[in-house]
Protein backbone atom coordinates (compact mmCIF):
# COMPACT_ATOMS: atom_id res chain seq x y z
CA UNK A 1 0.00 0.00 0.00
CA UNK A 2 1.58 3.37 -0.67
CA UNK A 3 1.20 6.31 1.36
CA UNK A 4 1.70 10.11 0.68
CA UNK A 5 3.14 12.33 3.27
CA UNK A 6 4.36 16.33 2.45
CA UNK A 7 4.19 19.50 4.18
CA UNK A 8 4.89 22.83 4.28
CA UNK A 9 5.76 25.29 6.32
CA UNK A 10 3.68 28.30 7.63
CA UNK A 11 6.23 30.93 7.57
CA UNK A 12 4.64 33.41 4.79
CA UNK A 13 3.11 33.87 1.78
CA UNK A 14 2.87 30.61 -0.61
CA UNK A 15 4.83 31.42 -3.82
CA UNK A 16 5.54 29.70 -7.14
CA UNK A 17 7.85 27.56 -6.35
CA UNK A 18 5.31 25.75 -3.64
CA UNK A 19 2.95 25.50 -6.29
CA UNK A 20 4.83 24.13 -9.13
CA UNK A 21 7.33 21.90 -7.06
CA UNK A 22 4.85 20.88 -4.67
CA UNK A 23 1.54 21.74 -3.93
CA UNK A 24 0.19 20.75 -7.61
CA UNK A 25 1.91 17.73 -7.53
CA UNK A 26 -0.22 16.75 -4.71
CA UNK A 27 -3.44 17.46 -6.51
CA UNK A 28 -1.87 15.38 -8.98
CA UNK A 29 -1.56 12.74 -6.40
CA UNK A 30 -4.83 12.75 -4.80
CA UNK A 31 -7.72 10.36 -5.27
CA UNK A 32 -4.58 7.46 -6.47
CA UNK A 33 -3.50 7.36 -2.92
CA UNK A 34 -3.80 7.99 0.77
CA UNK A 35 -2.35 11.42 1.30
CA UNK A 36 -1.64 13.33 4.77
CA UNK A 37 -0.72 17.06 3.96
CA UNK A 38 0.65 18.66 6.47
CA UNK A 39 1.08 22.78 7.99
CA UNK A 40 4.35 21.95 9.74
CA UNK A 41 4.42 24.69 12.32
CA UNK A 42 6.97 23.24 14.90
CA UNK A 43 9.38 23.18 11.90
CA UNK A 44 8.26 27.02 11.17
CA UNK A 45 9.39 28.11 14.86
CA UNK A 46 13.22 26.40 14.40
CA UNK A 47 13.63 30.30 13.32
CA UNK A 48 11.68 33.44 15.92
CA UNK A 49 7.94 33.63 14.69
CA UNK A 50 5.67 36.46 15.82
CA UNK A 51 2.56 34.11 17.57
CA UNK A 52 0.10 36.47 16.09
CA UNK A 53 1.89 36.01 12.57
CA UNK A 54 2.19 32.50 12.97
CA UNK A 55 -1.40 31.44 14.00
CA UNK A 56 -2.30 33.71 10.65
CA UNK A 57 -0.10 31.79 8.49
CA UNK A 58 -1.34 28.57 9.61
CA UNK A 59 -5.23 29.18 8.89
CA UNK A 60 -3.34 31.01 5.30
CA UNK A 61 -1.35 27.87 4.56
CA UNK A 62 -4.27 25.68 4.58
CA UNK A 63 -6.44 28.04 3.00
CA UNK A 64 -3.32 27.98 -0.33
CA UNK A 65 -3.80 24.24 0.11
CA UNK A 66 -7.65 23.95 -0.17
CA UNK A 67 -7.44 27.09 -2.64
CA UNK A 68 -4.79 24.90 -5.38
CA UNK A 69 -6.83 21.84 -5.62
CA UNK A 70 -5.91 19.75 -2.19
CA UNK A 71 -9.55 18.04 -1.57
CA UNK A 72 -9.97 17.79 2.38
CA UNK A 73 -12.64 15.34 2.02
CA UNK A 74 -10.14 12.68 0.14
CA UNK A 75 -7.30 13.76 1.75
CA UNK A 76 -6.22 14.62 5.53
CA UNK A 77 -5.36 18.13 5.54
CA UNK A 78 -3.76 18.84 9.04
CA UNK A 79 -1.66 21.00 11.27
CA UNK A 80 1.29 19.11 13.07
CA UNK A 81 1.19 20.76 16.44
CA UNK A 82 -2.08 19.35 16.90
CA UNK A 83 -1.19 15.99 16.53
CA UNK A 84 1.17 15.37 20.01
CA UNK A 85 2.86 12.03 18.04
CA UNK A 86 5.41 14.03 15.61
CA UNK A 87 7.11 15.41 18.84
CA UNK A 88 7.18 12.48 20.27
CA UNK A 89 8.45 10.44 17.23
CA UNK A 90 11.37 12.59 16.62
CA UNK A 91 12.35 13.27 20.23
CA UNK A 92 12.97 8.77 19.46
CA UNK A 93 15.19 10.10 16.10
CA UNK A 94 17.23 12.36 17.79
CA UNK A 95 18.48 9.93 19.92
CA UNK A 96 18.89 7.79 16.43
CA UNK A 97 20.19 9.98 13.80
CA UNK A 98 24.06 10.72 14.34
CA UNK A 99 25.39 14.31 14.85
CA UNK A 100 28.15 13.43 12.06
CA UNK A 101 24.47 13.31 9.66
CA UNK A 102 23.39 16.00 10.59
CA UNK A 103 26.07 17.95 10.38
CA UNK A 104 26.32 17.58 6.56
CA UNK A 105 22.89 18.96 5.83
CA UNK A 106 23.15 21.26 3.44
CA UNK A 107 20.08 23.73 4.50
CA UNK A 108 20.76 24.03 7.78
CA UNK A 109 23.96 25.35 6.81
CA UNK A 110 22.69 28.19 4.37
CA UNK A 111 20.20 28.96 7.04
CA UNK A 112 22.31 29.01 9.91
CA UNK A 113 25.05 30.94 7.68
CA UNK A 114 27.78 32.63 9.85
CA UNK A 115 25.60 32.66 13.39
CA UNK A 116 25.72 28.44 13.96
CA UNK A 117 26.20 29.14 17.35
CA UNK A 118 23.31 31.35 17.68
CA UNK A 119 20.89 29.10 16.05
CA UNK A 120 18.25 26.97 18.07
CA UNK A 121 19.43 23.75 18.68
CA UNK A 122 15.59 23.10 16.62
CA UNK A 123 16.93 24.43 13.66
CA UNK A 124 19.76 21.74 13.75
CA UNK A 125 17.61 18.51 14.79
CA UNK A 126 14.75 19.59 11.82
CA UNK A 127 15.59 16.96 10.01
CA UNK A 128 15.02 14.33 12.47
CA UNK A 129 11.54 15.94 13.21
CA UNK A 130 10.73 15.92 9.44
CA UNK A 131 11.64 12.18 9.41
CA UNK A 132 9.42 11.54 12.45
CA UNK A 133 6.35 12.96 10.63
CA UNK A 134 6.84 10.85 7.83
CA UNK A 135 6.92 8.03 9.39
CA UNK A 136 4.88 8.55 12.05
CA UNK A 137 2.31 7.34 9.33
CA UNK A 138 4.81 4.39 7.75
CA UNK A 139 4.17 7.12 4.70
CA UNK A 140 5.79 5.57 1.79
CA UNK A 141 6.26 8.24 -0.88
CA UNK A 142 7.15 11.94 -0.31
CA UNK A 143 6.31 14.38 -2.97
CA UNK A 144 8.66 17.42 -2.74
CA UNK A 145 10.50 19.95 -4.44
CA UNK A 146 14.35 19.31 -5.09
CA UNK A 147 15.73 21.12 -2.00
CA UNK A 148 14.18 18.31 0.57
CA UNK A 149 15.63 15.87 -1.20
CA UNK A 150 19.16 15.50 1.27
CA UNK A 151 16.54 15.29 4.31
CA UNK A 152 14.66 12.63 2.57
CA UNK A 153 18.11 10.68 2.72
CA UNK A 154 18.42 11.19 6.09
CA UNK A 155 15.13 10.13 6.94
CA UNK A 156 15.91 6.65 4.90
CA UNK A 157 19.00 6.17 7.31
CA UNK A 158 16.73 6.93 10.31
CA UNK A 159 14.14 4.28 9.40
CA UNK A 160 17.13 1.96 8.41
CA UNK A 161 18.57 2.40 11.83
CA UNK A 162 15.98 2.20 13.93
CA UNK A 163 15.02 -1.20 11.85
CA UNK A 164 18.35 -2.42 12.50
CA UNK A 165 18.97 -1.23 16.15
CA UNK A 166 16.05 -2.78 16.82
CA UNK A 167 15.87 -5.84 15.06
CA UNK A 168 12.12 -5.39 13.79
CA UNK A 169 11.13 -4.06 10.33
CA UNK A 170 9.27 -1.07 11.71
CA UNK A 171 10.04 1.39 9.50
CA UNK A 172 9.47 1.57 5.33
CA UNK A 173 12.47 2.92 3.34
CA UNK A 174 10.82 6.23 1.80
CA UNK A 175 10.98 6.75 -1.82
CA UNK A 176 10.82 10.84 -2.87
CA UNK A 177 9.06 12.11 -5.12
CA UNK A 178 10.43 14.57 -6.93
CA UNK A 179 8.80 15.09 -10.15
CA UNK A 180 7.40 17.61 -12.81
CA UNK A 181 8.85 20.46 -14.82
CA UNK A 182 9.72 22.87 -11.73
CA UNK A 183 11.11 20.97 -9.10
CA UNK A 184 13.52 24.02 -8.30
CA UNK A 185 12.06 27.43 -9.24
CA UNK A 186 14.49 30.16 -8.59
CA UNK A 187 14.51 33.71 -7.60
CA UNK A 188 13.18 36.57 -10.22
CA UNK A 189 16.13 38.83 -9.03
CA UNK A 190 18.54 36.35 -9.39
CA UNK A 191 18.95 32.87 -11.26
CA UNK A 192 21.44 31.05 -8.70
CA UNK A 193 19.27 31.20 -5.46
CA UNK A 194 16.00 29.28 -5.32
CA UNK A 195 12.37 30.91 -4.95
CA UNK A 196 11.98 31.61 -0.87
CA UNK A 197 9.60 32.89 1.35
CA UNK A 198 12.40 34.27 3.41
CA UNK A 199 13.98 36.46 0.88
CA UNK A 200 14.04 39.70 1.75
CA UNK A 201 13.08 41.21 -1.57
CA UNK A 202 9.39 39.86 -2.24
CA UNK A 203 10.37 40.92 -6.25
CA UNK A 204 12.01 38.02 -5.99
CA UNK A 205 9.23 35.66 -5.29
CA UNK A 206 5.62 35.50 -7.41
CA UNK A 207 3.18 35.06 -3.94
CA UNK A 208 -0.01 33.21 -4.48
CA UNK A 209 -2.17 36.22 -2.80
CA UNK A 210 -0.28 38.36 -5.74
CA UNK A 211 -2.99 39.86 -7.64
CA UNK A 212 -2.67 40.36 -11.76
CA UNK A 213 -0.96 44.11 -11.59
CA UNK A 214 1.67 42.57 -9.08
CA UNK A 215 2.63 39.57 -10.83
CA UNK A 216 2.63 41.60 -14.38
CA UNK A 217 5.06 44.24 -12.31
CA UNK A 218 7.09 41.56 -11.05
CA UNK A 219 7.65 39.45 -14.04
CA UNK A 220 8.30 42.87 -15.70
CA UNK A 221 11.38 43.55 -13.24
CA UNK A 222 12.49 40.00 -13.19
CA UNK A 223 16.61 40.07 -13.98
CA UNK A 224 17.40 38.61 -17.33
CA UNK A 225 20.33 39.04 -19.70
CA UNK A 226 20.33 41.38 -22.81
CA UNK A 227 20.17 38.68 -25.38
CA UNK A 228 16.40 37.40 -27.27
CA UNK A 229 15.48 33.92 -26.56
CA UNK A 230 17.45 31.54 -28.06
CA UNK A 231 15.37 28.62 -29.74
CA UNK A 232 16.54 25.37 -28.36
CA UNK A 233 16.96 24.46 -24.61
CA UNK A 234 21.27 24.24 -24.77
CA UNK A 235 20.87 27.65 -25.70
CA UNK A 236 19.81 28.14 -22.10
CA UNK A 237 22.82 26.92 -21.11
CA UNK A 238 25.00 29.74 -18.69
CA UNK A 239 21.64 31.79 -18.57
CA UNK A 240 20.10 31.00 -15.30
CA UNK A 241 17.81 33.86 -15.38
CA UNK A 242 16.21 32.94 -19.05
CA UNK A 243 16.48 29.42 -18.28
CA UNK A 244 14.39 29.88 -15.36
CA UNK A 245 11.59 31.94 -16.82
CA UNK A 246 11.17 29.51 -19.72
CA UNK A 247 10.86 26.51 -16.94
CA UNK A 248 8.23 28.64 -15.35
CA UNK A 249 6.16 29.28 -18.85
CA UNK A 250 6.48 25.60 -19.75
CA UNK A 251 5.42 24.22 -16.25
CA UNK A 252 2.34 27.07 -16.15
CA UNK A 253 1.09 25.90 -19.94
CA UNK A 254 2.59 22.28 -19.05
CA UNK A 255 4.54 22.24 -22.00
CA UNK A 256 8.13 20.90 -22.33
CA UNK A 257 10.88 23.60 -21.91
CA UNK A 258 11.78 22.88 -26.05
CA UNK A 259 8.25 23.57 -27.00
CA UNK A 260 8.45 27.10 -25.56
CA UNK A 261 11.89 27.62 -26.97
CA UNK A 262 10.78 26.89 -30.54
CA UNK A 263 7.73 28.89 -29.49
CA UNK A 264 9.46 32.42 -28.52
CA UNK A 265 12.86 31.87 -29.99
CA UNK A 266 13.96 34.84 -31.15
CA UNK A 267 11.65 36.92 -28.91
CA UNK A 268 13.09 39.66 -26.82
CA UNK A 269 12.56 39.30 -23.10
CA UNK A 270 10.13 42.58 -23.14
CA UNK A 271 7.79 40.54 -25.35
CA UNK A 272 8.43 37.24 -23.71
CA UNK A 273 7.73 38.66 -20.30
CA UNK A 274 4.54 39.79 -21.66
CA UNK A 275 3.46 36.63 -22.63
CA UNK A 276 4.37 35.16 -19.40
CA UNK A 277 2.87 37.26 -17.42
CA UNK A 278 -0.46 36.98 -19.08
CA UNK A 279 -0.21 33.04 -18.47
CA UNK A 280 0.46 33.08 -14.55
CA UNK A 281 -2.06 35.62 -13.94
CA UNK A 282 -4.45 33.46 -15.99
CA UNK A 283 -3.35 30.20 -14.34
CA UNK A 284 -3.05 31.42 -10.67
CA UNK A 285 -6.34 34.14 -10.54
CA UNK A 286 -8.37 31.26 -9.90
CA UNK A 287 -5.97 30.31 -6.96
CA UNK A 288 -5.96 33.63 -5.45
CA UNK A 289 -9.89 34.63 -5.99
CA UNK A 290 -10.62 30.89 -3.63
CA UNK A 291 -8.04 31.70 -1.25
CA UNK A 292 -9.39 35.40 -0.62
CA UNK A 293 -12.86 33.53 -0.07
CA UNK A 294 -11.51 30.94 2.04
CA UNK A 295 -9.46 33.77 4.30
CA UNK A 296 -12.82 35.45 5.17
CA UNK A 297 -13.77 32.12 6.47
CA UNK A 298 -11.41 31.26 9.50
CA UNK A 299 -14.06 29.43 10.55
CA UNK A 300 -13.74 26.92 8.14
CA UNK A 301 -10.36 26.52 7.37
CA UNK A 302 -10.06 25.57 11.50
CA UNK A 303 -12.66 23.43 11.03
CA UNK A 304 -11.05 21.31 8.35
CA UNK A 305 -7.70 21.48 10.79
CA UNK A 306 -9.44 20.21 13.40
CA UNK A 307 -11.10 17.16 11.48
CA UNK A 308 -7.34 16.14 9.59
CA UNK A 309 -5.76 16.28 13.10
CA UNK A 310 -8.36 13.96 14.36
CA UNK A 311 -8.56 11.96 11.28
CA UNK A 312 -4.40 11.93 11.02
CA UNK A 313 -4.23 11.01 15.13
CA UNK A 314 -5.82 7.75 14.20
CA UNK A 315 -3.44 6.79 12.00
CA UNK A 316 -0.45 7.80 14.14
CA UNK A 317 -2.01 6.51 17.43
CA UNK A 318 -0.99 2.30 16.49
CA UNK A 319 2.19 3.69 14.70
CA UNK A 320 3.51 5.34 18.10
CA UNK A 321 2.16 2.07 20.54
CA UNK A 322 4.33 0.13 18.19
CA UNK A 323 7.15 2.27 18.35
CA UNK A 324 7.06 2.38 22.16
CA UNK A 325 6.47 -0.74 22.62
CA UNK A 326 9.95 -1.79 20.76
CA UNK A 327 12.52 0.77 21.99
CA UNK A 328 10.90 -0.64 25.08
CA UNK A 329 9.04 1.65 27.12
CA UNK A 330 5.38 1.30 28.51
CA UNK A 331 2.88 2.22 27.41
CA UNK A 332 0.09 4.53 28.45
CA UNK A 333 -2.18 1.94 29.53
CA UNK A 334 1.08 0.21 31.51
CA UNK A 335 1.56 -2.40 29.24
CA UNK A 336 5.32 -2.72 28.55
CA UNK A 337 7.33 -4.54 25.42
CA UNK A 338 5.69 -6.24 22.39
P1 LIG B 1 8.78 25.38 2.20
O1 LIG B 1 8.36 26.67 1.58
O2 LIG B 1 10.25 25.35 2.49
O3 LIG B 1 7.93 24.96 3.35
O4 LIG B 1 8.58 24.26 1.09
C1 LIG B 1 7.36 23.57 0.86
C2 LIG B 1 7.46 22.71 -0.38
O5 LIG B 1 7.70 23.53 -1.54
C3 LIG B 1 8.62 21.71 -0.34
O6 LIG B 1 8.21 20.51 -0.97
C4 LIG B 1 9.69 22.37 -1.14
O7 LIG B 1 10.58 21.45 -1.73
C5 LIG B 1 8.88 23.11 -2.21
N1 LIG B 1 9.59 24.30 -2.68
C6 LIG B 1 9.95 25.38 -1.93
N2 LIG B 1 10.60 26.30 -2.68
C7 LIG B 1 10.64 25.79 -3.94
C8 LIG B 1 11.17 26.26 -5.18
N3 LIG B 1 11.79 27.44 -5.27
N4 LIG B 1 11.04 25.47 -6.28
C9 LIG B 1 10.40 24.27 -6.21
N5 LIG B 1 9.89 23.77 -5.06
C10 LIG B 1 10.00 24.50 -3.95
N1 LIG C 1 11.18 20.57 5.38
C1 LIG C 1 10.15 20.83 4.43
C2 LIG C 1 10.42 22.21 3.76
O1 LIG C 1 11.01 23.07 4.34
C3 LIG C 1 8.78 20.85 5.04
C4 LIG C 1 8.48 19.53 5.66
C5 LIG C 1 8.43 19.25 6.98
C6 LIG C 1 8.20 18.32 4.97
N2 LIG C 1 8.11 17.95 7.19
C7 LIG C 1 7.97 17.35 5.99
C8 LIG C 1 8.12 17.96 3.63
C9 LIG C 1 7.68 16.03 5.67
C10 LIG C 1 7.82 16.63 3.32
C11 LIG C 1 7.61 15.67 4.33
O2 LIG C 1 9.99 22.40 2.68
Amino acid sequence: MKRIFSGIQPTGNLHLGNYLGAIRNWVRLQGEFECLFCVVDLHAITVWQDPAELTANIRKTAAAMIACGVDAERNIIFNQSQVPGHAQLAWIFNCVARMGWLNRMTQFKEKAGKHRENASVGLYAYPNLMAADILLYKATHVPVGEDQKQHLELTRDIAQKFNTDFGKPVFPIVEPLIFGPATRVMSLRDGSKKMSKSDASDYSRINLTDDADTIALKIRKAKTDPDPLPDTVEGLADRPEAENLVGIYAALAELEPEAVTSQFGGWLFSRFKEALAELAVERLAPVTAEMNRLQADPRYVEAVLARGAERANDLAAPVLREVYGVVGFLGRDGAGGT
